[in-house]
């Protein structure tokens, strides 16, 4: 009886673990095949109710019976907290770059002379050449086993865990060959645009996104965000022979491919005929309809949902390539076709770090001077160390750079690692004051509040154009009088015996004295709003002074009285004034440092109020301009607060790019106005110099746009 029972028992066990297993099998065999029907062909075969409920399902099987989980469930593309590794990995195919021409002509030459190489005739694929972040992927034994980044070429970063999340990459194919794949992760246009708009610091286009997503620590982060894939080459042992037949073997493991790619041969029905036999989507023409089928492709480059930054013509037939050959970081079966963009081709020569007056760090690459839309570039910023990685960013590295809405240059991407092949990193110290640094944000700062670079830095903010404006006070007298040790703070400025201290140095005159003490004295009657201003709390430039002025927090006895109660509600009942800068002004002005230096800046004599007949800046700068304005800002959100700025210049705001618009403001994600912007050469401004302008009465765009500093 007892033995009865016991098997009886077991037998249900077995029973039961049979059907949850049979039951695991059958719900991810389904909902792998719903997840491919729809992000692979675009449409769904059940309702997102039916989805939901079976995906839940075999979520809570999966709980119950870990053992059952197979490698390849639907449900591991949910991602998890667990620290995504980024370790370096060598690649097991070479990963090549491509050989480039600029012009539809240069393309449609290079196919003439790679046709008449060859010995049989040989037909062209055409792709469209993506813009995102290439990846390898590798399948062992019909598993997805790894997703590499190019990096170098020869090692890239593991991004596997990340890379499981994207729906259309498969987690499994039916194959136990080794396959590599290669294609490249993007962002959709509408889905960068919807993320944009909410990120804290927006991105500047759907690549440098998807880039920064792949390489989250989080992969349960990167399942948030709706990346793509297309696949465009593949790697196996395998008796395929043309390029059209490892596209048909990849779309029918299930890979995506871009369906606008098109073939071309000498002959217009043998193309057609080895298209349709391969059965790859697409067009197909003789070699005579190439010219007008690169004309329309580039035509309608903005009508599509994913960003393109050109074309790629390739050999199709596998044998043509191996005797064509490769060169050492190219194959000479394929040739890109770059659209033409205001971009430059250098070499990074340094990076280096600055230290700004807040302590925060910046590496700056210091490029092989170099000629872009009409100005030499020879220093870019990299923002931070994210950036960087993002980049995957090191010394002696070839990078194309463009100019961001024409404005403030920038690192688009890394053509070619240089020698050595290595990741820049921030170093641990500050270059300056040797403090160990410290992260906060996407940023990383000296914490040290004496550093040498943040002392420089506030007084030449507080004695420079944008603060008390003192005459002869420049940047080389600051530095002297800090070597001297007799400049440590902004007071110092008023305390100085300028003859004492000067008479007899090189460099500086009796003259010269004169004028700096003139300058200095003068500065002291400078009306409070300046003095406001130029002690640099962060985010509180002109404007903002002018703000709680108008709002009656119009004495320094006022504003402590604020800050001391930690009223941020005072402040954020200011129309203009949002909690994070609120919060800000208050950290700044609760400072120990700041109060000493306030105290003494009173004793000292300078305005602490406001005296109520000073001249209110009537501000025209913006007068006889019209501005347009588009996409989502980090500081004017929502945007009608840039345009209100406009206006309160006297400028005029209008809600279409036209050829009366003489700026456009162009923010993340600036779409098809920024397109029609630069087509009728309008003055694109970005969000930063943007601001700058705010701050700037009466001053132009930056003259010299490429510098920095
Ligand atoms: S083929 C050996 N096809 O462009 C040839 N590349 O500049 C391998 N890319 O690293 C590349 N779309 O990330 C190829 N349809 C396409 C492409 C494509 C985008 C990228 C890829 C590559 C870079 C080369």
């Amino acid at each position: 009886m007892r033995w009865f029972l016991q098997s009886e028992c077991s037998n249900a066990y077995n029973w039961f673990m049979h059907d949850a297993k049979a039951e695991i099998i059958r719900l991810s065999a389904l909902l792998t095949e719903y997840q491919r029907s729809y992000y692979i062909d675009g449409h769904s075969q059940v309702s997102d109710l039916e989805y939901d409920r079976l995906f839940d399902r075999l979520v809570a099987l999966e709980t119950s019976h870990p053992e059952l989980r197979e490698a390849d469930s639907p449900t591991q593309r949910v991602g998890s907290d667990l620290d995504t590794s980024l370790a370096e990995r060598e690649h097991t195919i070479p990963v090549l770059s491509l050989d480039k021409s600029y012009s539809a002509s240069e393309l449609l030459s290079w196919i003439e002379k790679t046709e008449k190489k060859g010995e049989k005739e040989v037909g062209i694929v055409i792709e469209e050449k993506i813009d995102g972040i290439s990846i390898v992927l590798y399948y062992e034994d019909g598993l997805l086993d790894r997703a590499l980044t190019r990096g170098n070429g020869f090692i890239g970063n593991d991004v596997t865990e990340n890379v499981k999340t994207i729906a259309s990459v498969p987690l499994s194919i039916p194959t136990t060959a080794s396959v590599a794949v290669r294609g490249e992760i993007y962002l959709p246009k509408p889905s960068f645009d919807k993320i944009n708009a909410e990120m804290e610091i927006p991105y500047a286009n759907p690549r440098n996104l998807a880039a920064g997503t792949i390489r989250r620590n989080k992969s349960r982060e990167v399942a948030k965000i709706p990346l793509q894939i297309f696949v465009y080459e593949g790697f196996w042992e395998g008796g395929q022979q043309t390029h059209l037949e490892i596209l048909s073997q990849l779309s029918a493991w299930g890979f995506r491919l871009n369906k606008n790619l098109a073939y071309f041969h000498t002959d217009r029905e043998m193309a057609a005929s080895e298209l349709q036999a391969a059965d790859v989507a697409g067009s197909s023409g003789s070699f005579s309809d190439l010219a007008s089928f690169i004309e329309e492709e580039t035509a309608q480059r903005a009508s599509l949902s994913y960003e393109i930054d050109g074309l790629v013509a390739k050999v199709n037939s596998l044998e043509a390539r191996e005797k064509l050959g490769y060169t050492g970081h190219h194959p000479r079966w394929a040739m890109a076709y770059k659209f033409e963009s205001p971009q430059a081709e250098t070499v990074v020569e340094a990076i280096d770090v600055q230290v700004g007056r807040s302590g925060r760090v910046t590496p700056v690459a210091r490029l092989r001077p170099v000629q872009l839309a009409g100005s030499v570039i020879s220093n870019v910023t990299l923002h931070n160390q994210d950036y960087i990685s993002m980049l995957e960013l090191g010394v002696g590295d070839t990078v194309e750079i463009s100019r961001r809405g024409d404005v403030i240059p920038a690192v688009e991407r890394v053509l070619e690692k240089g020698e050595g092949g290595g990741l820049w990193h921030l170093p641990a110290h500050c270059p300056v004051c040797a403090t160990p640094l410290v992260k906060s944000g996407a940023h990383t700062f000296c914490p040290n509040a004496d550093c040498p670079a943040q002392v420089r830095g506030r007084i030449e903010f507080f004695a420079g154009k944008g603060g008390m404006d003192i005459e002869n006070y420049g940047p080389e007298t600051i530095a002297f009088l800090m070597e001297l040790g007799v400049l440590t703070d902004i007071d110092d400025i008023y305390r100085i015996d300028y003859d004492a201290t000067l008479s007899g140095a090189p460099g500086f005159g009796e003259k010269k004295i004169a004028l700096i003490k003139e300058g200095v004295r003068e500065s002291l009657s400078r009306p409070f709003k300046t003095v406001l201003v130029s002690l640099g709390i962060p985010e509180l430039g002109k404007k903002g002074v002018e703000v709680l002025l108008d709002a009656g927090l119009d004495s320094m006895e006022k504003l402590l009285a604020v800050a001391d109660a930690n009223d941020t509600g005072r402040l954020v009942s200011i129309k203009q004034i949002g909690e994070r800068s609120a919060e800000l002004y208050i950290a700044s002005l609760t400072e120990a440092a700041m109060r000493r230096r306030i105290s003494a800046l009173a004793e000292l004599g300078l305005s602490m109020e406001a005296t109520g007949d000073e001249e209110r800046t009537t501000d025209d700068s913006f007068s006889g301009q019209t501005w347009c304005v588009t996409g989502s800002f980090e500081h004017f959100t929502p945007r009608s607060k840039a345009m209100e700025e406009v206006e309160r210049r006297g400028g005029r705001t209008v809600s279409s790019v036209t050829a009366k618009t003489t700026h456009l403001l162009a923010g993340s994600g600036g779409g098809s106005k920024l397109d029609r912007a630069i087509e009728l050469g309008v003055t694109v401004v970005d969000e930063e110099t943007f601001i700058s302008l705010l701050n700037k009465k009466d001053e132009n765009l930056p003259k010299e746009q490429g510098e920095l500093f």
